[in-house]
């Protein structure tokens, strides 16, 4: 009945206590203390093993996962002070208590500066045990929460680099800094795949710091065939010292590589890249949580290397198709051949000029460039008439806008293009069309490419005249700033290609 008791009483404990210590180390050359120690904490739910020195404690921590030590001070071969030494150069999450003489209290407190969490003096009640454990429980939880903390934020940064649309060498340097944090690597080291050679290329390697040594026998490519063979199916692989040596490895070559984590990056199934970790410090081989951290970024880093080759494939189609319906609009109109693109130049230079950002300035380009789309819907003897149309085919040339903005509509890549291309006949003093916008209510972008359209028409041949002089379409610009052109990019303008001009 006891027994059934005490049972239910542990598992409580386990599901209860989920997250907290589960692994403890009993480090003492006196057995009736490990023994007596083991006892009560296997009996409170504890994994418990037990080492008689330093030396025996190190070699089953190197092979083992422990949450807790609780270890003697004054042992044979190696003591309590020299194992603590030893674990914090593991760089791990292990708490340690010791446990200490009377004789020893001085060597406890040093400890303790050395990070041990706390001591228990000799001889200690099964209680004293019983307290000491149940706070190291709770800092446990409290460094475990940051930790968990810490990876969600790293790992929010990377979400958020993704579907800001950040290129992919920003979402590397956020990955790789997060994983160095996170992992406490040496060195990383990340490989993609190119799709046209099936070779697995190196793309980044990182250092933790400048290590000559280091950064030889990085392999810079590997093929598809080695790779498959390398991880077998596995999801991920952590290899320590002599395994690295036995295993058909490609990764890295060199003496001092001790400890290495290699996952695979996988999108639906196949592998696209390679994410390595490496230790090159004796004393520190990575944990199976460490791998698992690498695997939650590996992940990220996965996605955001197939979002941007989508994204990329996309752009690519958008860009022909635009090039192709700017093509299909020239050939059409042969006196406006090239129209399309000299705008597209001046909308940029007046765009830098104003220091607008590169997404903006991209975006007027691309207006610029299919800004008159609508004339395809024109009567094409209308276009190509030697002399200037009359009211009535005037009125009809306006409607170019609104079939513009008709073909528009349909490509949802191009939707912020639309009020620059529709309102880019507005005039500045509200005498313009469609709709007879006057100053800022007409869109930035399209205020731009009027002075841009109008100076490349100016300067350009015209079947019922010929071409203005560049002085004489600069006076032009100035006479009407103010009317039709917006006075401040008007001389933004004029002021960047008189630079050009004298350059
Ligand atoms: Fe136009």
């Amino acid at each position: 009945m006891i027994q059934n008791n005490a049972y239910l009483i542990n598992k409580e404990r386990l599901s209860e206590e989920k997250g907290g210590i589960e692994r403890i180390l009993v480090v003492d050359d006196e057995e009736n203390i490990t023994g007596v120690l083991s006892l009560f904490l296997k009996s409170k739910g504890y994994f418990v093993s037990t080492a008689k020195n330093g030396e025996e404690a190190l070699k089953i921590l190197k092979d083992g996962y422990y949450d807790l030590v609780l270890s003697d001070i004054r042992m044979p071969r190696m003591d309590g002070l020299a194992l603590l030494k030893e674990i914090n150069k593991l760089k791990s999450n292990i708490i340690t208590i010791m446990l200490t003489g009377f004789a020893t209290i001085d060597t406890a407190v040093g400890a303790m500066k050395l990070g041990a969490f706390d001591y228990v003096v000799k001889p200690f009640t099964i209680k004293d045990i019983h307290n000491v454990v149940k706070r190291a429980d709770e800092r446990y939880k409290e460094m475990m929460e940051s930790i968990q903390l810490r990876e969600t934020t790293s790992l929010y940064d990377m979400s958020e680099a993704i579907s800001s649309g950040s290129n992919l060498n920003e979402i590397f340097r956020i990955g790789i800094n997060a994983i160095s944090r996170e992992v406490d690597a040496d060195a990383i080291a990340l490989y993609l795949k190119n799709k046209k050679s099936k070779l697995f290329e190196l793309k980044i390697r990182a250092f933790k710091s400048k290590n000559e040594e280091w950064s030889k026998g990085f392999i810079k490519t590997i093929d598809e065939d080695t790779v498959n063979k390398f991880f077998k199916g596995n999801r991920t692989v952590l290899l320590h010292g002599r395994e690295i040596f036995k295993a058909d490895i490609f990764i890295a070559k060199g003496n001092h590589l001790f400890s290495i984590i290699s996952i695979p990056l996988k999108i639906h199934n196949k592998i696209i890249g390679i994410l390595n970790a490496y230790s090159f410090k004796k004393a520190h081989i990575f944990t199976e949580g460490q791998k698992k951290s690498l695997l939650i970024f590996s992940n990220s880093i996965a996605v955001a290397v197939e979002t941007t080759r989508l994204y990329d494939n996309l752009q690519q189609t958008f860009k022909e198709t635009m090039l192709g319906l700017a093509a299909a609009l020239e050939a059409r109109d042969k006196y406006t051949n090239g129209h399309s693109y000299k705008v597209s130049e001046y909308a940029q230079i007046i765009a830098e000029g104003l220091g607008l950002s590169q997404n903006e300035i991209s975006l007027i380009c691309q207006a610029a460039k299919l800004h008159d789309i609508g004339k395809i819907g024109i009567d094409n003897s209308a276009l190509n008439k030697p002399e200037k149309l009359n009211k009535d085919e005037h009125d009809k040339f306006k409607d170019h806008i609104m079939i513009g903005m008709q073909i528009i509509q349909p490509i949802s890549f191009l939707s912020e293009a639309i009020p620059l291309i529709y309102y880019h006949h507005e005039f500045f003093n509200g005498s313009g069309y469609p709709e007879g916008r006057r100053g800022e209510e007409i869109p930035l972008g399209a205020r731009i490419l009027q002075v841009a359209d109008a100076f490349d028409a100016m300067t350009s041949d015209r079947p019922y005249r010929k071409a203005l002089s560049y002085d004489a379409a600069v006076s032009e610009l100035r006479r009407f700033s103010g009317t039709q052109f917006d006075p401040e990019i008007t001389e933004v303008f004029i002021k960047e290609i008189e630079k050009r001009k004298s350059a």
